[in-house]
């Protein structure tokens, strides 16, 4: 047997060779599933979303966990009416041209988000000089400025915009919601919405925006004035469900009714605002129950709660991948969300307070690819 300087046999230094070269070849592969993110997962379904996003969660951790896991970007407030166009003859850009360029540095797609919602909108756009309601002719027409001009500077980097958010009411005695808007304009400036973004880039995917969209009553709401859109001849190319869910609902079968039931119209669905609040409360406008709260409200329980509710929605979702374009969650990890502020610390998304996925985040990648 031969042996080196050292008294090794070559059979044990040619051992030793091959050992370590499979080592590296282990690591490598751990490194590359560790950066395996959800949207590689998705890769052949739909997009997976970061929503809620401030120009903050750019830097540090935030923003390694967004590059890893998602491949679409959604401005939590620096598109919104308010914060970008906060006096008539003043807009500000600076947040959500750093979300677009974040965006466009890494490849990802860039939703637009919200041209007209009855809440973050300023309040000179409702009144004159005086401080008296302006005419529906001059909210129009502001409301055209608007769009207009927030269509035609991200022209070049959002793909589809959320046109309109939550016009429809959810009290069975209303159908269109009595917000500032519709008091004005009635419920006309929904398709001019639609028709002054459409004008302004005519490449863009135009959604209704709104939340409980699962509620059979809501959703035949819903689902009746799209339809109207659609009959007219408005430019409407998607409805998206916002998903602010919780561990009781919406079950499996509201959920697959709502997908089947838009996309019969011919609009492309999209989720846009995932997240499953550990409270059973109403969720998604109004909320919820947990304040107070002294011992950690998420308990094995709870926990197991939200795993079947993240694991039967992206089943649903998958089922429906040709219906659906991309699932976005509000928010990316549960160190923050904005449920935190209602009714005490929430837990809602995949990935912990430590930025490291959740059981629920294994539930949703572990599946089995169908056809
Ligand atoms: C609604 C809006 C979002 C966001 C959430 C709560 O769903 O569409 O932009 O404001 O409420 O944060």
């Amino acid at each position: 047997m031969l042996m080196n300087k050292k008294g090794m046999s070559a059979t044990v230094a040619l051992f030793l060779v091959i050992y370590s070269c499979s080592s590296v070849v282990k690591t490598t592969q751990s490194t590359s599933n560790r950066s395996k993110g959800l949207k590689d997962y998705y890769k052949d379904y739909f997009d997976i979303g970061a929503g809620g996003i401030s120009p903050r969660m750019l830097h540090g951790e935030d923003s390694a966990l967004i590059v890893t896991h998602f491949n679409s970007l959604t401005a939590g407030n620096a598109m919104k009416m308010g914060p970008i166009h906060p006096s008539e003859n003043e807009y500000f850009w600076k947040d959500a041209d750093e979300i677009a360029a974040f965006a466009q540095k890494h490849g990802m797609k860039l939703r637009g988000h919200t041209l007209c919602w009855h809440q973050q909108a300023p309040s000179w756009m409702f009144v004159d000089a005086k401080g008296d309601t302006v005419s529906k002719q001059v909210l129009l027409q502001r409301l055209k400025d608007h769009i207009t001009t927030v269509v035609n500077h991200y022209k070049k980097s959002v793909y589809g915009w959320d046109v309109v958010n939550e016009a429809i009411d959810d009290k069975d005695s209303e159908f269109y919601r009595q917000s500032a808007w519709y008091k004005i304009c009635g419920e006309e400036f929904i398709g001019k919405a639609f028709e002054y973004a459409h004008a302004a880039d005519p490449k863009a995917v135009l959604f209704y925006n709104d939340y409980n969209t699962e509620n059979p009553k809501k959703r035949d709401k819903i689902y009746k004035m799209v339809k109207k859109l659609k009959e007219s001849g408005i430019p409407i190319h998607g409805v998206g469900l916002q998903g602010h869910w919780s561990i009781n609902n919406p079950s499996r079968e509201e959920l697959e009714k709502s997908i089947q039931m838009f996309a019969s119209l011919g609009l492309q669905v999209q989720v846009t605002e995932l997240d499953v609040s550990i409270f059973g409360g109403r969720q998604g406008g109004q909320i919820i129950q947990g304040a107070g709260q002294t011992t950690s409200p998420f308990t094995p329980e709870i926990e197991q709660q939200q795993r079947d509710k993240y694991k039967m929605a992206f089943e649903v979702f998958r089922e429906n991948k040709t219906k659906i374009t991309a699932v976005t969650f509000w928010g990316v990890s549960d160190r923050f969300s904005w449920l935190d502020a209602r009714g005490g610390k929430n837990y809602p998304l995949l990935f912990d307070t430590s930025r490291q996925p959740k059981k629920a985040y294994w539930d949703v990648v572990n599946f089995t690819p169908q056809n």
